[in-house]
């Protein structure tokens, strides 16, 4: 079975003021779920232990990004462990926003892969294709060479740690959202890579990010082959965030 997860990315937003708001009272609404979602929240490094503290035991809590050293002379970066050390259970690795604002390569996302999953994170891999790529037909090729240049170093045992959100980078934060049927086919064709791979493809779960809110989660959470979302801006509003963890039906995952 198939971990259902909706995640909150919240970027570079957020206060100590929104951590007050927002965090209990997810929390709070999420405790009464039953449909077996995992709920994550993943803010700014920086006010991890606050929301950590806020969290309870029904939230999870990410991080956004770390180096892909276990600690040394970087300034200004954080470690995997460090996030564990903090409380944290999942990171984000390679989103979009890192590879195209932060010029991280394959080999970097690759080498943080390996640092977190060593530290016992969860490394949530995004990849994703831009609109010019899609246009050119070349979609499913440039997703499935970023599923395997991150995960190229993966061990054998260590597959239990990973999950792949795909993020098309035309969908974030534009309000264009891939089709629940493209969403799907992409999933598939993750899924089919993985398994290329030898990876147990069949129980790591898939996310789909990008311009989700409540009122497409449904759709998309309804295909067989997503088994949640990553969200951005819909996940700073506390009733759209949990609205959208409301939507993954029971039964979405085998
Ligand atoms: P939006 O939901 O704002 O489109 O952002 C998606 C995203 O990048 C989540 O990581």
């Amino acid at each position: 079975m198939r971990r259902k997860i909706v995640a909150g990315n919240w970027k570079m937003n957020g206060s100590k003021d929104l951590v007050q708001q927002l965090v209990g009272s997810v929390r709070s609404e999420a405790e009464s779920l039953d449909n077996g979602v995992e709920v994550v929240i993943i803010p700014p490094a920086i006010y991890v232990s606050d929301v950590v503290a806020q969290a309870g035991e029904r939230l999870m809590v990410g991080v956004q990004n770390v180096g892909q050293w276990s600690s040394g002379a970087y300034t200004g970066e954080i470690a995997a462990g460090m996030a564990k050390d903090q409380g944290c259970t999942y990171a984000l690795v390679g989103h979009s926003e890192r590879r195209q604002l932060f010029g991280e390569t394959d080999d970097e996302v690759a080498a943080k892969v390996e640092s977190l999953v060593a530290s016992g994170l969860v490394a949530v891999v995004c990849v994703g294709e831009t609109l010019e790529q899609r246009e050119a037909g070349r979609a499913e090729a440039v997703v499935a060479a970023q599923v395997k240049a991150a995960l190229a170093n993966m061990a054998a045992d260590q597959w239990g740690r990973v999950v792949v959100a795909y993020e098309p980078v035309w969908a974030i934060g534009t309000g264009k959202t891939a089709t629940a049927e493209d969403a799907q086919a992409m999933h598939a064709s993750i899924r089919q890579v993985l398994a290329e791979m030898s990876a147990p493809a069949e129980s790591i779960s898939l996310l789909y990010g990008g311009s989700v809110k409540a009122d497409n989660a449904a759709a998309l959470f309804a295909e067989p082959d997503i088994d949640g979302g990553l969200i951005g801006g819909a996940s700073l509003k506390a009733d759209d965030f949990v609205s959208i963890c409301q939507a993954m039906p029971a039964s979405t995952t085998s």
